[in-house]
C-alpha cells in the first residue's frame, strides 16, 4: 500500500438473503468481523464473520426497512442544505512561521496586509446579520474563528473585536503560539474562547524543522509554555500535521499532550496543496500504522488514567458511523462544510471557501468588506466547490464508504490534478482507518473515543447491538 497505487474503491458484495434491498452490501473489515451497509444513508449493522446469514436478514432487515424512510431524508438534508455556522477570519495575512508545507503561500505571509479594525468590525456586523435574518441561522450565535496566517501578530484589534462582540458571538482563535503571553491566556480562558495550537513534534529540534519561525522566538518552547499556562484548559486543542517526517511520533505525541492535560488532538494528514510539498506526504502504509498506534495509546491512556484524550478527526470518523448527522468536521463528507457551513475571509476582505483555497486565486470570492454574506455564498467559485459530491468522482461514486470518508481535500486533489473531483492520495488512508473505525465500535469503544459533551448528546435511533449474534451473517 502506497501512494503511487491506483485508489480502488469499496464494492461490497450482494447475498441472495438481501437480493431485494440492492443498496445493501456486506463488507469485510477485517478477519474477524463484518458489516451490512447502506452506502447512501450510512445505515449498518456489524456482526462475526461466520454465523449464517438468515439471522441478519430476519433480525436487521426489518429494522433497515422501518428506518430507512427517516434516514435517507436526513442525511439528504445534511448533505444539501447551505447552513453557515462559521466564519474564519484572517485579521492579518503575515505570519512569522515558515513552516514548508504551509497552504498560505509565502509571499502572503511575508508581504501580506493587517485587516483594518473598522474592516474587521464591518465584516463581523455582516455576519450578524446574516445570522438575523436567515432562516437556518436565526437564534444561533455565529462561530468566529481567527486563524491565518498568525492572528496573534495583530493582538490588539483582534482582542477588542472579542470584547466588543462576545455577547452575540462564539469565538476561536487558531495560533502558532510564539507571541501569546500569560495575560493573554488569561484572557482567552475568561471570554471562553477556544483555541488551538500547533506543535508537529515531541522534540523540540525537529519541531523547528517542521514549524521554523522567522526570528529568534521558538514555536516548541513557546507551545509547552502555553500548555502550562492552559492548564488542562477544556476549550484547548492542539493540531499536529503529520508529514513523512514526523509520522512515526504519533503515539508520543499523544502520550506528550495526555501529560500536559490536553484533551483534543487533531492529527492531520499533510494537504500537499502548495507547490512541491508532496515530498511532505507520507506514505499511506505509515499513516496507518502509526495513527492506528496513536488510537490505541489514546485509548489506553483515557482507560488507565479515567482522564480522556480524544483525537478529533477519528472521534469525527466515529461519528460518521454512529451518528452521521451530528459529526462536527465537515471534511469527511460531500459537499465538504467549505463554502456551506463555513468560508474564510483572508485580511483585506477577500472571501475564500476554505482556507485552504488561499493559494488558489481563481476560487476567491467576492470582498466582504464590500459585498454580503449572500453575495459571498453565491459566487460562481463558492458554488463551485459545493458541487463537489462523491457521486461525480469514479472510484468514489462505487465506494461503499463513500458517505464516511468524504474522500477530501477539494483543494488538494485540484491543486494537484486541476481537477475538483478526483479521488485524494490518502484514499487507502481513509479505508483502513474507517475498518479500523468500525472494529473499535464493534468492541464496544465507542464512547472511550468521543468527547464526553458529545457521546453524552447522542440520540438512538436504532440499537442494533442488543442481538449482536443474530447479525451475523457469511458470505
Ligand atoms: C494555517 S495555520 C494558521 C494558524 C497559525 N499560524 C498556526 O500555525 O496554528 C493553521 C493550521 O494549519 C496547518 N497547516 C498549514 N498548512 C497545512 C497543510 N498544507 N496541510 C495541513 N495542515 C496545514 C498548520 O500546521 C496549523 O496547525
Ligand atoms: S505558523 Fe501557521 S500560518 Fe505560519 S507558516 Fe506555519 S502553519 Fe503557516
Ligand atoms: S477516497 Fe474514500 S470514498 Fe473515495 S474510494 Fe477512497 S475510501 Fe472510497
Amino acid at each position: 500500500m502506497n501512494n503511487t497505487l491506483k485508489a480502488e474503491p469499496i464494492a461490497g458484495y450482494q447475498h441472495p438473503s438481501i437480493a431485494q434491498y440492492p443498496r445493501l452490501r456486506f463488507h469485510d473489515i477485517d478477519d474477524k468481523w463484518r458489516v451490512l451497509l447502506d452506502a447512501e444513508n450510512v445505515f449498518w449493522a456489524l456482526g462475526e464473520k461466520g454465523a449464517p446469514p438468515a439471522n441478519l436478514v430476519d433480525s436487521i432487515v426489518s429494522l433497515y426497512s422501518k428506518n430507512k424512510p427517516t434516514l435517507d431524508p436526513e442525511i439528504d438534508h445534511f448533505r444539501n442544505k447551505l447552513d453557515l455556522s462559521a466564519v474564519y477570519i484572517n485579521p492579518t495575512d503575515r505570519c512569522n512561521g515558515r513552516c514548508p508545507y504551509c497552504y498560505i503561500p509565502q509571499e502572503v505571509r511575508e508581504n501580506g496586509v493587517n485587516m483594518q479594525p473598522g474592516d474587521l468590525d464591518t465584516v463581523l456586523a455582516k455576519i450578524e446579520t446574516y445570522n438575523k435574518t436567515n432562516a437556518e441561522a436565526v437564534g444561533r450565535k455565529p462561530v468566529i474563528v481567527f486563524h491565518g496566517s498568525e492572528p496573534l501578530l495583530v493582538k490588539r484589534d483582534m482582542f477588542e473585536a472579542i470584547e466588543n462582540y462576545k455577547d452575540r458571538m462564539l469565538f476561536g482563535i487558531q495560533t502558532n503560539a510564539t507571541k501569546l503571553t500569560e495575560t493573554d491566556v488569561r484572557f482567552l480562558m475568561k471570554n471562553r474562547v477556544s483555541v488551538g495550537l500547533s506543535l508537529d513534534s515531541v522534540s523540540a529540534e525537529e519541531n523547528q524543522k517542521s514549524r521554523p519561525i522567522h526570528g529568534t522566538e521558538d514555536a516548541y518552547a513557546s507551545v509547552m509554555q502555553a500548555l502550562e499556562w492552559f492548564d488542562g484548559y477544556p476549550g484547548l486543542n492542539v493540531i499536529t500535521t503529520i508529514t513523512a517526517s514526523n509520522v512515526h511520533e504519533l503515539p508520543q505525541m499523544i502520550r506528550l499532550l495526555h501529560e500536559k492535560k490536553v484533551t483534543v488532538s487533531l492529527l492531520n494528514p499533510v494537504r500537499c496543496t502548495a507547490p512541491g510539498t508532496e515530498v511532505l506526504r507520507p506514505s499511506n502504509r505509515d499513516m496507518l500504522h502509526y495513527f492506528k498506534q496513536a488510537v490505541d495509546t489514546a485509548l489506553e491512556l483515557t482507560q488507565k488514567t479515567n482522564r480522556k484524550i480524544v483525537i478529533s478527526n477519528f472521534a469525527n470518523t466515529i461519528l460518521a458511523i454512529t451518528a452521521p448527522t451530528a459529526r462536527r468536521l465537515m471534511c469527511d463528507i460531500t459537499p465538504c462544510g467549505a463554502a456551506r457551513r463555513f468560508f474564510a475571509v483572508m485580511a483585506d476582505g477577500t472571501s475564500v471557501p476554505c482556507g485552504e483555497f488561499i493559494g488558489l486565486k481563481g476560487f476567491h470570492g467576492p470582498n466582504l468588506v464590500e459585498a454580503s454574506v449572500e453575495k459571498a455564498m453565491a459566487a460562481d467559485s463558492f458554488g463551485d466547490v459545493r458541487s463537489r459530491v462523491v457521486e461525480k468522482i469514479p472510484e468514489c461514486s462505487q465506494c461503499l464508504y463513500r458517505n464516511i470518508c468524504g474522500a477530501p481535500c477539494p483543494a488538494e486533489v485540484y491543486a494537484q490534478s486541476g481537477d475538483l473531483n478526483t479521488v485524494p492520495a490518502y484514499c487507502e488512508f481513509y479505508k483502513e482507518m474507517i475498518n479500523y473505525a468500525f472494529r473499535l465500535i464493534a468492541e464496544g469503544k465507542t464512547n472511550a473515543l468521543l468527547q464526553n459533551q458529545v457521546s453524552d448528546s447522542m440520540t438512538e435511533v436504532y440499537d442494533i447491538a442488543r442481538s449482536l449474534s443474530d447479525l451475523s451473517c457469511q458470505k
